[in-house]
């Protein structure tokens, strides 16, 4: 298939790489994978994959590993669960489970058998994604706004197909924790073409302020340079370095979401997503706003 047919396919696919140990949580996440730690109610993994169905997503790839098998099981039917559940006439919990769920064979697992790096993960998904672009999510990243984040970028690979990559602005103190993209003026459907892009670039280095923030259309052409792709920052084969290769030859765009990312792997901002999802429910919000209060007041005044 020629390339330019690859683009004018449908975004159907996307691609979770969860396989990471989450050694930033212990011990929390000795024997819970940390895509399962809550945010308010629902897993990690859940918030994305709601994202990613929002999206019009039907076929979830989760690239797991050893000890994440209750993965599988959260986006499984629980038959004794159901079972009490509908005895109990608690119609709405069982429902909300129901909805939840994956449609049969719209759910695929697969096992990066080594931590190589987000590259080998996302490499580890080739045969379930085939010949057709894709999107990959990175669990830990919550994007919350008006809109889901890989929404608005499907709306806009369908304006201008290319590979898209989300950026968020961070404090240029930050921009060595992160993938950072130069991006040229914003053209069609609101992007801003690629430039330049560099993983974790050293400090007083990097091209600008935007940050990767974890959401991705790409084309299937990434699979054969991570094939050979050699290790990068951190001695892991890389995702970013992929994508240099990848844009020396086909379309890279840039999408700035508009709303808060919450990078729930680090413990502030799991903390924060916490609240925030929390305070916008109906049913959470207004009491958490007056309980906050109080703590805050209560742990300044025990200083
Ligand atoms: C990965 C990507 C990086 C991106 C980041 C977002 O890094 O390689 O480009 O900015 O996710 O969280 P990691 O957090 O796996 O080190």
């Amino acid at each position: 298939m020629g390339q330019t047919e690859v683009l004018m396919k449908r975004i159907r696919k996307a691609v979770f790489p969860v396989a990471g140990l989450g050694t930033r949580f212990l011990p929390a996440t000795k024997a819970i994978p940390k895509e399962m730690l809550t945010v308010v109610d629902r897993p990690v993994i859940q918030h994305v994959v709601d994202e990613a169905r929002a999206a019009g997503i039907e076929h979830l790839i989760f690239v797991t590993g050893r000890n994440k098998s209750v993965i599988e099981d959260h986006f499984d039917h629980a038959y004794e669960l159901e079972r009490t559940l509908g005895e109990r006439a608690k119609t709405k919990e069982l429902e909300e489970l129901r909805r939840d769920l994956p449609a049969a064979g719209q759910a695929s697992f697969t096992r990066q058998q080594a931590p190589l790096g987000l590259g080998h993960a996302v490499w580890c998904a080739r045969e379930i994604v085939g010949d057709e672009p894709f999107a990959v999510l990175l669990p830990d990243m919550l994007h919350h706004g008006r809109e889901p984040c890989l929404k608005g970028m499907i709306d806009a690979f369908a304006a201008e197909p290319s590979n898209i990559i989300a950026v968020s602005e961070v404090p240029m103190s930050e921009t060595h924790q992160y993938g950072i993209l130069g991006v040229g003026a914003v053209g069609k459907g609101g992007l801003m073409p690629v430039t330049s892009m560099v993983e974790k670039p050293p400090q007083g280095t990097a091209p600008s302020n935007l940050m990767v923030s974890g959401r991705y259309i790409l084309e299937p052409g990434v699979f054969s340079i991570l094939e050979t792709q050699p290790r990068g920052a951190g001695g892991e084969i890389q995702l970013t370095d992929a994508m240099v290769s990848l844009s020396n030859t086909r379309p890279f765009n840039a999408f700035r979401f508009d709303g808060r990312i919450y990078d729930t792997g680090t413990k502030i901002g799991f903390l924060s997503a916490n609240v925030a999802y929390a305070l916008e429910r109906s049913d959470l919000g207004p009491m958490l706003r007056n309980e906050l209060k109080a703590v805050v007041a209560s742990s300044q005044t025990r200083k």
